[in-house]
């Protein structure tokens, strides 16, 4: 029965999905294993579905379906349990959630994970509705490589798929680099040029089934070796800079008809431009600041866009510098003895937030947690990340 709102309905609930109800997830990363522990403090149970045996998320799941993202019986089993099902990780196959998209609510919809997970859906989807991007071309046979525009030059060949942490890139300085880094990727690529960056920044927006959208403050990121480094939140740029980034994201949002969350990725260049880099959609590292500084943090936003409650807050209450922890620092020296970091010199610091994903097996340049320094000032906040970086070895000013 739908009523005419008026002032005088109580909040309509009739979509909603109550606590104590199932949630499912595609995915068993630390991204999954953020949003389980968000839907169980809300009073959801939640389902995951991963191959992986000890995955960060499976391991905190209510229920670990262990088996392979297109298995017909795990989909129905995930299905029969699940009102709402989400993913964690852009490369979920959308046949998934297609599949899934006919007993439960999906969000996001298989239609917006197709576009942000092929860089030429990607970047043509943003081009033709008027978002400024990095000049590109798109490289399906040898000929096209053969033929670039030497204006996209000096530049970078990317892969249309499963790209992640600066993988799938080559750099290219002359015409003769693009036919034979192209060669070597064995799939459709982009020819990118080459943008001369003042920074980088994201914003996490979020749209529910009614359209409402919120976006939190902009983060600024540094990356080593292609790898996220340290987000800076605010970051360093013009509120009105700011201001135009979150509605860029919140714009893109919009046209995606996306629901659920979504991660922009932007470049400032150093002539003023603002670029869209690439989208993400589902919660990011970028994002994880929202956890300790901001009052609904992205994972949240995406257990309560499931279940069909109202959006919260995305305001922040204190800067933060959140500081990634890569499996580097396990290792002593370049010979590499396995060892502990050091804790509780981390935690000594009082507004230092601690994450660790609970991955047994520290590897370089794997993701094994992170931590959010919090402060009365962004300076603050930026001399714990300082203090905390050199503490635990890693290089690299914020
Ligand atoms: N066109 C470009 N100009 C300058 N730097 C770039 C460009 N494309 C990528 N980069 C650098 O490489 C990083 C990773 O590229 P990105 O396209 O975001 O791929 P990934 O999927 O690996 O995150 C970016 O964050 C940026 O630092
Ligand atoms: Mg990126």
């Amino acid at each position: 029965m739908h009523h005419a709102a008026s002032s005088a309905d109580p909040v309509r609930n009739d979509d909603a999905i109550a606590p104590g109800s199932w949630l499912g997830l595609l995915g068993g990363g630390q991204l999954g294993r953020m949003f389980c522990m968000a839907a169980q403090s809300l009073g959801y149970k939640v389902a995951v579905l991963d191959p992986g045996g000890d995955s960060p998320a499976g391991s905190v799941a209510d229920w670990h379906l262990r088996a392979d993202y297109l298995d017909n019986a795990a989909l129905r089993d995930l299905a029969a349990r699940c009102r709402a099902a989400t993913t964690e990780f852009e490369n979920v196959p959308a046949a998934a959630l297609e599949f899934l998209s006919h007993s439960a609510r999906v969000a996001p919809g298989a239609q917006s994970v197709a576009i942000a997970q092929d860089r030429i859906r990607e970047k043509t989807f943003l081009a033709t509705h008027g978002f400024g991007v990095a000049p590109f071309t798109v490289l399906r046979e040898p000929p096209d490589a053969a033929a670039i525009d030497p204006a996209l030059l000096p530049g970078i060949v990317k892969t249309a798929r499963f790209g992640y942490d600066g993988k799938g890139q080559i750099a290219v300085a002359t015409p003769a680099d693009v036919p034979a880094a192209f060669a070597s990727m064995g799939q459709a690529c982009v020819l990118e040029r080459r943008i001369d960056l003042a920074c980088e920044i994201s914003v996490i927006v979020a749209r529910d089934a009614q359209h409402g959208t919120v976006s939190w403050p902009v983060a600024e990121n540094r990356h080593r070796h292609g790898i996220l480094d340290v987000s800076t939140v605010p970051a360093r740029i013009t509120p009105a800079l700011a201001q135009r980034a979150r509605e860029t994201a919140v714009a893109i949002a919009g046209r995606l008809g996306y629901e659920g969350v979504l991660c922009v990725e932007l470049f400032v260049a150093r002539d003023g431009a603002l670029l869209v880099n690439e989208m993400a959609p589902r919660p990011h590292n970028s994002g994880h600041y929202t956890i300790d500084a901001c009052v609904t943090s992205q994972f949240e936003q995406q257990a309560r866009i499931l279940a069909g409650l109202p959006l919260g807050s995305t305001a922040q209450h204190l800067p933060a510098v959140m500081v990634n922890l890569l499996g580097d620092i396990w290792f002593e020296g370049a010979a590499g003895a396995l060892r502990e970091p050091r804790w509780s010199a981390v935690l000594a610091h009082g507004s230092a937030k601690l994450h660790l994903y609970g991955k047994k097996e520290p590897r370089r340049g794997r993701k094994m947690g992170h931590v959010t320094c919090l402060g009365e000032t962004l300076d603050a906040a930026l001399g714990t990340a300082r203090a905390i970086k050199r503490t635990l070895g890693i290089p690299g000013d914020v």
